[in-house]
């Protein structure tokens, strides 16, 4: 149930070219600080830089290993049908059981029409879409770009283009901070950056927010139980997870988390979720998955829903409101009416 898809694919890894650092981390405590709780991470990484044979070679013997276990590859290619149809296909052989599209990484590459750059335009992601979906032959997951204004709208147009589900979020554009000592912005490489991706905790709400607004439009456009939603960002906990859960999705995954502090938070964060589950008397994910969406309204109608129930708290208000309400005979019945004990 709780995952991040194993690796992150393309067919030409020659071209990635990764630099050093690529990491800037954001503590409680504030710019320059080596102390407090990290609770945001910004990375300029692209994707991953190890040939895809080795990727491959390696998918086939984790499903030799575990062939009862889940993996899913998330692939990334450029602009070009032929292209994605190659990775498809070569992904496939290995025995996949899922494929998710990074339709969503914000840094770059972009002239290459790559990650974000075809998840933020709803025409290229229809077309991209449509070339992935005739080809594949394991369900595929579109993983959705939290930088854009309306995340329904990209989530619309892949699930309506033959992805039997999306993930979201992927990283949020951010510049990290600036050294206050050199002037120089983080991560800096040669004394200089480049905007990255921002993850980790404080991105969980923001995520919340996404993942919350995806899985109202599945369920009032697409069947709720056909399709299905991955919650990402800033998961840490059990109790992380349940949120995404409850929130409507179907799996949950892990990146910073487990970079930051090792797989054992995977452990961890199942038996919290088992704990909160046991709370609640819940015996599967079924049981609890999107509990929480139908508390989500309107300003409007909070604003409505306050003014009827203080209604209803003055008419139920024990005592008299003011002198002018004594009725004179029924005195007795009043005064006891305002007695404490
Ligand atoms: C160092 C790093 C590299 C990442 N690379 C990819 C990538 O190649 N493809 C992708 O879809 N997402 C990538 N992501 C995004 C994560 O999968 C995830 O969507 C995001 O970080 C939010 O989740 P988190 O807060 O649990 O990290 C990367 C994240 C980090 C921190």
């Amino acid at each position: 149930m709780t995952y991040e898809p194993v690796d992150w694919v393309s067919l030409d890894a020659e071209k990635v070219k990764n630099v050093t650092p690529r990491y800037a981390r954001l503590r409680v405590d504030g710019n320059g600080s080596a102390k407090g709780q990290i609770i945001g991470w910004q990375n300029i990484e692209l994707i991953s830089d190890r040939p895809l044979e080795i990727m491959l070679k390696e998918f086939k013997q984790l499903k030799e290993e575990y062939p009862d276990r889940i993996l899913i590859a998330s692939i990334m290619e450029e602009y070009n049908k032929a292209g994605w149809e190659e990775l498809i296909d070569r992904v496939e052989q290995t025995g996949v059981d899922a494929l998710e599209i990074n339709f969503s990484c914000p840094h770059g590459m972009p002239e290459r029409r790559m990650g974000a750059a075809v998840g933020q335009d709803c025409a290229l992601l229809e077309e991209v879409c449509g070339w992935i979906n005739a080809k594949a032959t394991v369900p595929v997951w579109a993983k959705m770009t939290p930088n854009i204004t309306d995340i329904t709208q990209p989530a619309r147009v892949a699930l309506s283009s033959g992805c039997e589900g999306v993930a979201a979020i992927n990283t949020i554009m951010s510049v990290m901070g600036i050294n206050l000592t050199t002037l120089r912005p983080e991560p800096c490489v040669e004394g200089y950056s480049t905007p990255g991706g921002y993850s980790a905790k404080a991105v969980h709400p923001i995520a919340l927010a996404k993942v919350m607004n995806i899985a109202k439009l599945m369920k009032s456009e697409f069947g709720d139980t056909d399709y299905s939603l991955s919650g990402i960002g800033g998961v840490e906990s059990g109790g992380d997870a349940a949120e995404f859960i409850l929130l409507g999705a179907n799996t949950v995954q892990v990146c910073t988390g487990v970079m930051m502090h090792g797989y054992g938070v995977v452990k961890k964060l199942c038996s919290e979720l088992k704990d909160f589950m046991k709370q609640h008397n819940f015996s599967s994910i079924e049981d609890f998955r999107g509990a929480s969406l139908e508390y989500f309204t309107t300003h409007t109608d909070l604003v409505t829903r306050q003014q009827e129930a203080i209604k209803q708290r003055k008419a139920i208000r024990k005592g008299l409101q003011s002198d002018k309400d004594w009725t004179g005979d029924g005195f007795v019945k009043e005064t006891e009416s305002m007695v404490s004990n």
